[in-house]
Formats: C-alpha cells, sequence, structure tokens
C-alpha cells in the first residue's frame, strides 16, 4: 500500500463507526471540508448512536436527511459534502475505478477492524475499505477500545502488515492541552500530517507554533 499516495482530485472517503470518539470524527470532517475537499461521508448505525451520546447530534439515518443535518451542525457548503449509505454500492466508494485513493475511519471500533481485516465487505464502509486495500491506496484508521484483546490486536497487526496505518485514538499531553478541544485536536492533526494536509492545529514535533 503506498502510504503517501494522495487524491489528486481531491476526494476522501471518511467513515465513522461506533468507536467513542464521535468528536475526533465532526472535528476531522470539518477541517477536511475546510481544506477544500470533496468528502464521502459514511456512518454506521452505532456511530449514529455514538454521536447521539457522545456529541447529543442526533442524525437520522437517511443519507439525504444526514446530509442536511451535518450542514446545519457544522455550518459548512452542502456541495463537497457527500453522505452515502449503508448498502448504496453504486456510490464511488464501492469500486476501485472510482474511489478515492484515501479513506479514513475515525472513530474505529474492533467491530469494523475485524470485518476489515476479513475482507467482509458487508456494508459500505467496509467495502470502501477492503477497495482501498486492494487498490493499495491509504487507510487510516482511528481505533479506540481499551484494553486491547488478543483478537484486536491480531487483527491491527494483519491490517498494518497489509499497509494499513493505525492510529490510536490516545491524544499525547505534550502540547500542554487546556481543554477537551485539545485532545480532539492532537488526534486530528496528526490524522491531518498522514494525509499530507496542511494543518495549523498543532505544532511539529521541533516547531514552535510561529513556524506553523
Ligand atoms: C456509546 C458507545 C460507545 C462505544 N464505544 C466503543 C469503543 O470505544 N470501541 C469499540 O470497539 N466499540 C464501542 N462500542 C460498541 C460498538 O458500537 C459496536 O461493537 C458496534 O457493533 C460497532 O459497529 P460498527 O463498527 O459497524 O460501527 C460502543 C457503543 C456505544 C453505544
Amino acid at each position: 500500500m503506498n502510504q503517501t499516495a494522495q487524491s489528486p482530485d481531491k476526494t476522501i472517503t471518511l467513515a465513522f463507526t461506533g468507536a467513542s470518539g464521535a468528536p475526533y470524527g465532526l472535528r476531522l470532517l470539518e477541517c477536511l471540508l475546510a481544506a477544500d475537499y470533496t468528502v464521502y461521508l459514511l456512518i454506521s448505525s452505532a456511530a449514529r448512536v455514538v454521536l447521539a451520546t457522545e456529541h447529543g447530534l442526533k442524525l437520522p439515518s437517511g443519507p439525504q436527511a444526514a446530509h442536511s443535518a451535518l450542514v446545519e451542525h457544522l455550518g459548512c457548503s452542502a456541495d463537497k459534502l457527500v453522505v452515502c449509505g449503508k448498502e448504496d454500492w453504486f456510490s464511488p466508494v464501492a469500486s476501485g475505478s472510482a474511489a478515492p485513493k484515501q479513506m479514513v475511519i475515525c472513530p474505529c471500533s474492533a467491530g469494523s477492524v475485524a470485518a476489515i481485516a476479513h475482507g467482509m465487505s458487508d456494508n459500505l464502509i467496509e467495502r470502501a475499505a477492503d477497495v482501498v486495500i486492494k487498490e493499495r491506496g491509504q487507510l487510516l484508521l482511528v481505533v479506540r477500545e481499551t484494553p486491547f484483546s488478543t483478537i484486536h490486536l491480531e487483527n491491527m497487526l494483519k491490517l498494518s502488515q497489509l499497509g494499513a496505518t493505525i492510529m490510536p485514538a490516545a491524544p499525547g499531553f505534550y502540547h500542554q492541552p487546556s481543554s477537551i478541544d485539545d485532545l480532539i485536536d492532537f488526534i486530528v492533526a496528526r490524522v491531518l500530517d498522514h494525509l499530507g494536509i496542511h494543518q495549523g492545529l498543532i505544532p511539529r514535533w521541533g516547531y514552535d507554533s510561529r513556524s506553523m
């Protein structure tokens, strides 16, 4: 898998799954849209439960209604955000001939890690990840669980060996966070760094904020 692959057309697939950490996903979505990316957004049923629980955001299950709710919530422009249904097999992300070369699952549940590691492709999130792996694109998984079982670790090892990047949702503290938003930005900044997207959220190690 090509770790530095970048979509020349600035398209990316982003999936929210049902792990804790919905605010990471929302912030990442906001940053990708601000960077002028077209985002194909996939949301699992469990992710909608987590979004409501952790963020108070109740997203409708229909893609069009979810799109409208997100545009209103984020105050973003509607045209760069494409919300895909769970079984929208005709979405570009479902085929290697059209899918963006980069995909992030943030947050990523242990269940989705397992399904992707075994090539299940039983919903559009799993299929889109399967496509990125087979096309040797860039797949980032922001996994959240604690503790990790041997099953989780084996599945993550398998995906890592296939070229996926496992980014645990475990923020550092060396930037001296003073708010939850600072912790969220730490993780989102690392994801953006890996995608090759300029970010001004957190200085890179060895640089101070004036040199960003
Ligand atoms: C509020 C809430 C928090 C959860 N947190 C986690 C978590 O941190 N990690 C995890 O692997 N699963 C977590 N789960 C369980 C997953 O949502 C569940 O396994 C689900 O089947 C995952 O499906 P998905 O990967 O299709 O979204 C959580 C569920 C809820 C409702």
